[in-house]
């Protein structure tokens, strides 16, 4: 596996091929990132990864400066799994200049939820997603592929409108969520978890399930289904963010016809914030 830092290094690296098919990641990977990998492996003539730590879709008082940052580890896991070249920019070499413009996503998708709780995030995300497809992409002959995972659901269909509204000849590829044996979805935060919030942390995926269930029943209000999933966190020590159910294709609310469904939550074990989401057909 080639490691390169610059982005005259990257394209140096992506000449000889014609399409690449790639992983952005911020590093501390885990089985999740290791199945984008895989996917990837079908896909393409170069496998690529990225690992950067994007401070832009940081808020101020998260945790930008304590998220794991595991670069050796991360680069062994990448070489065994096949992985060809590996971009590991720096701050400077991203961002050689304050980046003043910015991907300002619509506002019916990325102000809810995740956008809502996490202001500036997916400004952030799809400013640097839209960066790094310039960086791999750039010499690509051919469709070019690029891989996420849907514990972060939100985040992939935001990727996808951006790839559709500015024509980038991309093509997203998702990985459905990979679980511990307990059902938590493998995210680098949980390794803030500490023992008692580890065995705890399983609730919030048991929660969506639960959701999910009561709508396959027939509950007809969502309200207080989504009422009951924050309240059962709540008397568990979460505090939770959102427990919702929503349309997959916009994460609009559901109409009586909509079938294609998907529960998403987000909340805070201690000071751990997670995510989840399940999709679904009703
Ligand atoms: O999902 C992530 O790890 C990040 O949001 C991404 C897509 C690599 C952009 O920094």
């Amino acid at each position: 596996m080639q490691v390169v830092h610059s982005l005259d290094a990257l394209r140096a690296a992506l000449k000889p091929y014609d399409s690449p098919a790639f992983v952005p990641t911020m590093g501390n990977l885990h089985d999740g990132h290791l199945a984008l990998l895989a996917m990837a492996k079908e896909h393409g003539d170069v496998r690529v990864a990225s690992i950067f730590v994007n401070r832009l879709q940081f808020g101020p008082n998260e945790d930008f400066d304590a998220y794991p940052r595991t670069f050796e580890h991360d680069c062994a896991l990448l070489e065994a799994a096949g992985c060809d070249v590996l971009f590991a920019p720096g701050e400077a070499d991203l961002y050689p200049q304050a980046q003043t413009f910015l991907i300002h996503p619509p506002t019916g998708l990325a102000d809810v939820l995740e956008g809502a709780f996490r202001p500036g995030f997916f400004v952030g995300v799809s400013t640097v997603v839209m960066k790094l497809f310039q960086c791999v992409f750039s010499g690509t002959k051919t469709q070019a592929h690029a891989f996420f995972g849907e514990k972060d659901f939100q985040q992939q269909l935001i990727i996808r409108h951006l790839v559709t509204q500015f024509a980038l000849p991309v093509t997203i590829v998702t990985s459905p969520t990979i679980r511990e044996s307990d059902g938590l979805a493998m995210s680098s935060r949980n390794s803030y978890l500490s023992e008692a919030e580890r065995a705890e942390a399983p609730r919030l995926q048991a929660c969506l399930q639960a959701m999910l269930a009561a709508v396959k029943a027939g509950q007809q209000s969502l309200e207080a289904i989504e009422g009951t999933a924050m309240a059962t966190l709540r008397a568990h020590q979460w505090q939770p963010d959102y427990m919702v159910i929503r349309r997959r294709e916009d994460l609009g609310m559901p109409t009586d016809s909509d079938r294609a469904l998907v529960v998403l939550g987000a909340a805070k074990l201690g000071r751990t914030r997670l995510i989840d989401n399940l999709s679904f057909d009703r």
